[in-house]
């Protein structure tokens, strides 16, 4: 993770030049920065928007993509956009995305929409936060933009307009956007690495490109930038501080040791005999992952078991003398119904929390966030009826889950960190109720 202090200095000296930039005219940016390439231009697919395979085709980008995911808000209609989206700078909703002509795509061309995903620009021109993961979707090809569109074209077209962002300045403004922009993005296209198999490159295209896994597991700096777009080192989110572990990490979330089966499943069904998603997580299984088909996530898996270790990866630390009586007495109390007297769990059923690296990772977000507010992994038709873990938000104060958790990190032959009190009121504050 970038050390605090040269995130300060960066974010010191990129608020001066965003603000120099307001000053001197940032509308030279706005207007010269990446300009849609000729090459990209194609507008034949007018005939082609109802062929049917293609619309099952883009359905299914759709899912891989999770578009639905961010484009739905809590009880609205699907693809209708409105869905708020925290990021550090504040609140960006969603658009809509059915045809409907005043307050959707209805007018947009496929252009307009290959344009939106490869460049991150409206059909107006106007830049796109990349709340909206673009970053990733620029890997897209154009006859998937094409599929993805057709099918958002056979939508029921659903009126509802655009909700205003919310975002402090001069984040609020289009030069901002374009600074931003002009250090961090670049349309890019896949390139096939032909020294790899065609599962791997598969895998690559899904992970790196419509999956968007870098959105949540890449490391950011304070402008919400990572070092590599498409990085997989393990980043917190906004809000809640969900920590999205690193997916190269033999000590966090890195599958390169794991059993492809185990893998393929946890992807698929949510759990596996280690593991249970949970959170933000259990959210990608439910509406993406679990809809894909088994050779794609087969590649994914070989793509992601081919991921190398960072040379410095995070080890949790070391301190196993800080386990308490107290600390045990509250786990026979509340937890060991269900994961175990030794910690053990129920394999599928009720995850292991000796050796669990979902308990064990540093920073300690997901493991209080878990006892705070309990949890569910996704339905899946895995894993139809999925055993849930009750809140624990009311009935144990910070003092205890610090207790509690430190206890458990240091217990059943677990190594980690001790975890403080004023950590999980942390936690507990950005939460939410
Ligand atoms: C992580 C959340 C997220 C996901 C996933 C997501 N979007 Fe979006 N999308 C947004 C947000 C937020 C905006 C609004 C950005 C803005 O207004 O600057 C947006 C904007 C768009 C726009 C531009 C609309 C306009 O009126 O300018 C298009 C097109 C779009 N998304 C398509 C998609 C497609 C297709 C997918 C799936 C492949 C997808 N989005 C997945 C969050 C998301
Ligand atoms: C919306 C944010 C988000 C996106 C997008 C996302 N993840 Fe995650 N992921 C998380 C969070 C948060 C966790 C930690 C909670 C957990 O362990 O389930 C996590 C955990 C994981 C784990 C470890 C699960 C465990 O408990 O051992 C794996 C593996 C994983 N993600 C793979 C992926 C892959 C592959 C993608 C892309 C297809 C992806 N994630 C996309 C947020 C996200
Ligand atoms: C009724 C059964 C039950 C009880 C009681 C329970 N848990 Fe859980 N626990 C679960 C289930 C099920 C999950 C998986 C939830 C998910 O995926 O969102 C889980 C997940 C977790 C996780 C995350 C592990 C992972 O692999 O993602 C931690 C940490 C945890 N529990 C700790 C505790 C602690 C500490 C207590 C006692 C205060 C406790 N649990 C009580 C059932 C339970």
């Amino acid at each position: 993770m970038t050390p605090l202090r040269s995130m300060g200095l960066r974010r010191a000296l990129v608020i001066a030049s965003l603000l120099s930039l307001l000053i001197a005219g940032g509308a030279w940016w706005i207007f010269s920065a990446d300009r849609v390439d000729d090459e990209d231009l194609d507008v034949s697919t007018a005939s082609a928007r109802a062929d049917p395979a293609l619309v099952a085709r883009g359905r299914y980008l759709a899912q891989a993509g999770h578009c639905a995911g961010c484009h739905t808000a809590r009880g609205g209609a699907s693809y209708a956009g409105g869905r708020p989206i925290a990021t550090p700078f504040g609140t960006v909703h969603s658009s809509n995305l059915t045809p409907d002509a005043a307050t959707g795509l209805g007018l947009w061309t496929a252009n307009d929409f290959w344009r939106a995903l490869h460049h991150g620009r409206s059909r107006d021109g106007r830049l796109l936060y990349p709340a909206f993961p673009y970053p990733n979707y620029s890997l897209v090809t154009r006859a998937d933009a094409d599929a993805l569109f057709a099918y958002l074209r056979s939508l029921a077209p659903v009126a509802q307009p655009q909700r205003a962002h919310a975002l402090r300045f001069p984040f609020d403004t289009q030069a901002a956007l374009a600074v931003w922009r002009a250090l961090y993005f670049d349309p890019q296209r896949f390139e096939p690495d032909a020294q790899r198999s065609a599962a791997w490159n598969r895998g690559a295209y899904l992970v790196r490109g419509l999956g968007h896994c870098s959105a949540c597991h890449a490391s950011r700096n304070a402008l919400g930038a990572a070092a590599d777009a498409l990085a997989l080192d393990g980043g917190t989110m906004p809000a809640p501080p969900w920590y999205a572990p690193s997916l190269a990490s033999p000590h966090e979330a890195g599958l390169a040791g794991a059993d492809a089966g185990e893998a393929l499943r946890l992807l698929r069904s949510g759990v596996s005999a280690q593991a249970s998603v949970s959170g933000p997580m259990a959210e990608v299984v439910r509406g993406s992952l679990q809809h894909l088909d088994e050779a794609d996530l087969q590649a994914m898996v070989v793509y992601l078991q081919s991921l190398a270790p960072p040379p410095a990866a995070r080890r949790p630390t070391a301190s196993p003398a800080l386990a308490s009586a107290h600390g045990l007495d509250l786990y026979e109390k509340h937890c060991a119904a269900c994961h175990g007297e030794r910690g053990e769990g129920a394999p599928g059923v009720y995850p292991p929390l000796a050796g669990s690296r979902a308990l064990l990772a540093d920073p300690p977000a997901n493991a209080v966030l878990a006892v705070l507010g309990g949890g569910f992994p996704p339905a899946t038709a895995g894993n139809p009826r999925p055993y849930g873990m009750p809140p624990f938000a009311t009935l144990l104060d910070d003092a205890e889950i610090a207790t509690l958790l430190t206890t458990l990190r240091a217990s059943f032959g677990n190594a980690g960190s001790a975890v403080s009190a004023l950590e999980v009121g942390r936690y507990r504050g950005s939460a939410g109720p």
